[in-house]
């Protein structure tokens, strides 16, 4: 089920904790599969959060580079996920396209607390007023 839509943004964070940090906690660890994705609805657009095989966390854009392919409906190799439209291949950490393309998405802040997922992004403190 790639390209999910988490569903529980900010639950168990009050909105005194997100306008106090910035930082929003959008579901657990488990809601995304390895080398996988899930949505994040904000009010800045859709951004991806993947998990690589070692369970690295990382926060993108969900659009690429190139013609706004959706990178959460991708393949997640490593550190890098290939776009399904074109196949160009995007560094997770930061965005960049790889090999002869250019280009680069916007990457997000992404963390763990425990198995909490939590993503830090300008629109946080809108979203929670
Ligand atoms: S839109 Fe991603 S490679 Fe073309």
């Amino acid at each position: 089920m790639k390209g999910a839509v988490m569903s529980a943004v900010r639950a168990g964070l009050p909105d005194e904790a997100v306008q106090a940090t910035g930082w929003v906690e959008v579901g657990r660890l488990d809601d995304i599969p390895k080398r996988g994705a899930r949505v994040v609805k904000t009010a800045r657009g859709d951004i991806a959060i993947f998990r690589t095989m070692e369970d690295e966390l990382f926060a993108l854009d969900d659009r690429c580079p190139h013609k706004a392919g959706p990178l959460s409906q991708g393949i997640v190799q490593g550190r890098s996920v290939t776009c399904p439209l074109h196949n160009w291949i995007i560094d997770l950490s930061t965005g960049e396209a790889m090999g002869a393309d250019h280009g680069c998405t916007r990457t997000v802040a992404v963390r763990l607390e425990q198995d909490r997922v939590l993503l830090s992004w300008p629109g946080a403190k809108d979203q929670a007023a």
